[in-house]
């Protein structure tokens, strides 16, 4: 074991039961995250603030690559790759790790990675980020190599770039992060998340993807230079003022801003009928506030509640046809 990874017991159990360990030589994983507030935004210079989901998980498991290996086993939601040989598929994960190989100089040997994600794809919860880290660390751990973290945040943004067309490096920060960050401008920092509230997120169960969601905006904000200066600047002012709030302990005003927030996304073109709904059930429920959370044109949606109301929200949620929920207490992660 070369990186210092902390494996709780129940993941140990997992990693023991998800793979033949008599093949296995390299191991590593990551998290999902969810955005408070800043998505797209934060592409253009604004600040963002984003929540590490550790229950959430991307496994990767490395060993020697035979090209006798069948691999048709695997099931969903999990893949493999070969790094290092002809095999070239160009995913964000495989990118990531042939960025590694290069650096260390590793030229002449191809490992193949087997990715177990329990994060649903395509979510706008980091799965491409978390799988990339996850197979980078496990990849390292592989070949014997200690990662420093931003050599490691360096190689996920090597795949990220590749997934979103343009990336701020918010989700390569947030799926290696232990406690919420501030994102801005490529730097991350730990912000005190002091509402003792939950956050429930729901999945609409419609595919959205990153990188058609960033061109949109792009071309939205490029077309009107106005535009983009009214957006950028409202969309940093909310993020200061969540920031403040969330250190403060005020949730109403920060789901006040989440709810500002999602205005500001519906008119950048990332909502959907679908997000609508759900932050409409969400606020009917008893949520302070709810906004789509990622890249938008589905994926899901975040709302901030009170311990209490969080049942009925996330209910409310599924109710309201949301195909699976998750509640979290980002209080107990700091
Ligand atoms: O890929 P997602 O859905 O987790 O969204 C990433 C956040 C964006 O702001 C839309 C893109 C970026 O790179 O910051």
């Amino acid at each position: 074991m070369v990186e210092t990874v902390n494996i709780p017991p129940a993941e140990q159990r997992t990693r023991a039961a998800s793979a033949d360990r008599s093949e296995i030589s390299g191991f590593g994983h990551a998290h999902a995250k969810v955005i408070l507030m800043g998505e797209h935004t934060v592409v253009h210079g604004a600040p963002a603030i984003a929540i590490p989901l550790p229950t959430l998980l991307a496994r990767a498991f490395a060993r020697p690559y035979r090209s006798d290996i069948d691999s048709r086993s695997l099931s969903d939601g999990h893949f493999r790759f070969v790094a290092g040989s002809a095999d070239h598929q160009g995913s964000g994960p495989q990118i990531a790790v042939e960025a590694a190989m290069r650096q260390w100089g590793i030229t002449e040997s191809a490992v193949e990675v087997i990715v177990e994600c329990d994060i649903p794809v395509a979510r706008g919860l980091g799965s491409s980020a978390a799988c990339a880290g996850a197979a980078v660390r496990a990849v390292a751990d592989f070949y014997g190599k200690v990662l420093d973290p931003g050599k490691l945040y360096d190689f996920v943004q090597c795949g990220e770039q590749v997934s979103h067309g343009r990336a701020s490096g918010i989700d390569a920060s947030a799926v290696l992060a232990s406690a919420p960050i501030w994102f801005h401008q490529g730097v991350a920092r730990p912000v005190y998340f002091g509402v003792d509230a939950a956050l429930v997120i729901a999945d609409t169960g419609v595919p959205g993807r990153t990188d058609h969601a960033v061109a949109g905006v792009r071309r939205a904000l490029d077309r009107d230079p106005v535009l983009a200066e009214r957006l950028i600047g409202r969309a940093s002012g909310l993020v200061h003022a969540a920031a403040i709030d969330l250190a403060a302990g005020r949730a109403e005003p920060l789901g006040l801003a989440m709810l500002d927030f999602q205005e500001l996304l519906f008119e950048l073109g990332v909502s959907s009928p679908e997000i609508e709904n759900l932050v409409v059930a969400a606020l009917c429920a008893g949520a302070d506030g709810a906004k789509l959370t990622g890249a938008g044109m589905g994926g899901c949606v975040l709302a901030l509640a009170s311990i209490d109301s969080a049942p009925a929200v996330s209910a409310a949620l599924r109710c309201a046809g949301a195909v699976q929920t998750w509640t979290v207490h980002p209080h107990h992660i700091c």
